[in-house]
C-alpha cells in the first residue's frame, strides 16, 4: 500500500470515480464448483471470493456434535496470492479465526439448524483476491452457496460495508459516509462498518466496526446501504435462478 492520499473523496467523487452511495461492480455466479454441494463465485470490484458448502453431513470430530441442531462451521481464508504485498502468509491467523467465528455465528442464525440435528454444515470462504470488504462479500457468497446446496434458510444473508472517508468539498475539508469500502478507504478511512442482514426479515446478524462514527453518521450509513443491499439480494436471486432454470 502506498502513502496516505491527501483526499479519498473530492466534491463527492471517490478515488475510483464512485459516488458515496455506489457499490463497486458486482457479479454473482451460483454453482461455481462441481465438487461441493453448493457454491458461489462473487466479485465486488477487485475483491473476488469463492464459497463452498458441504453438508448436512456427519460431524467430525464426533464430540462436536450438537444433538438438537446442525453445527454450522465457517472457515474464512485469504489465499496467499490474494494480496499485492507480503502481508499474507498462508494458513490461519488471528484475523481469519475471528472472521471465521463471526461468520459461523451469522450463518447459523439464518439456517434452520433444528431441521438437521447431529449433522455438520461446513462453509468454506476463500478470498482469492482481496481489495477490502472481504468478510461481508464472503458472507453474501456463502448465503448463495447455502441456498445452492438446498439448505433451508429463514432468509438470504446480504452483507456489505460502509464507512467514513475524509476529503474535500468545495475546497474545504469534509468527512463523508460512503458504502462498500475498497482497500485505500479501508486502510486510510476514518471508520468502517461490516454488516450482514436478512433482507426480508430485516434482522441484522453481524455488525462490526473500526474507527469512530457519530449516531447520525451511523444512521446515515444504515440508510445508505438499503438500496445496494436490495440490489445485492436481487443479484443473489438471479444467480440462483440462472443455475436452476438455465
Ligand atoms: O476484508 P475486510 O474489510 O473484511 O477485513 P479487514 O481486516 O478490514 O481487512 C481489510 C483489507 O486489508 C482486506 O480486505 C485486504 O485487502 C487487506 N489485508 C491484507 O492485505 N492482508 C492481510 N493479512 C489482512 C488484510
Amino acid at each position: 500500500m502506498g502513502d496516505k492520499p491527501e483526499t479519498l473523496i473530492t466534491d463527492g467523487v471517490r478515488l475510483d470515480g464512485r459516488k458515496p452511495k455506489d457499490m463497486r461492480a458486482l457479479k454473482i455466479v451460483a454453482g461455481f464448483l462441481e465438487n461441493a454441494d453448493g457454491s458461489c463465485y462473487l466479485e465486488c470490484g477487485s475483491t473476488k471470493v469463492v464459497a463452498a458448502v458441504y453438508g448436512p453431513r456427519q460431524v467430525h470430530p464426533r464430540h462436536a456434535t450438537l444433538f438438537d441442531r446442525a453445527l454450522v462451521r465457517c472457515k474464512y481464508d485469504m489465499a496467499a496470492f490474494s494480496t499485492d504485498g507480503n502481508r499474507k502468509r498462508p494458513g490461519p491467523d488471528r484475523r481469519s479465526r475471528e472472521i471465521s467465528k463471526v461468520s459461523s455465528e451469522a450463518l447459523s442464525s439464518v439456517v434452520f439448524t433444528e431441521a438437521y440435528p447431529r449433522t455438520a454444515i461446513d462453509v468454506f470462504i476463500e478470498i482469492i483476491q482481496a481489495d477490502a470488504s472481504t468478510r461481508v462479500n464472503g458472507l453474501t457468497a456463502a448465503s448463495v452457496a447455502l441456498a445452492d446446496a438446498g439448505i433451508p434458510m429463514r432468509d438470504m444473508l446480504v452483507a456489505l460495508s460502509f464507512g467514513k472517508i475524509y476529503g474535500t468539498q468545495d475546497g474545504k475539508p469534509a468527512e463523508v459516509v460512503a458504502v462498500d469500502m475498497d482497500k485505500p478507504e479501508d486502510n486510510w478511512g476514518l471508520a468502517d462498518v461490516a454488516l450482514a442482514y436478512m433482507p426480508n426479515l430485516e434482522r441484522f446478524v453481524l455488525c462490526q466496526m473500526d474507527g469512530r462514527l457519530t449516531h447520525d453518521e451511523f444512521r446515515d450509513g444504515l440508510e445508505m446501504i438499503k438500496k445496494p443491499a436490495q440490489e445485492l439480494y436481487k443479484l443473489q436471486k438471479e444467480a440462483l435462478r440462472k443455475k436452476y432454470k438455465g
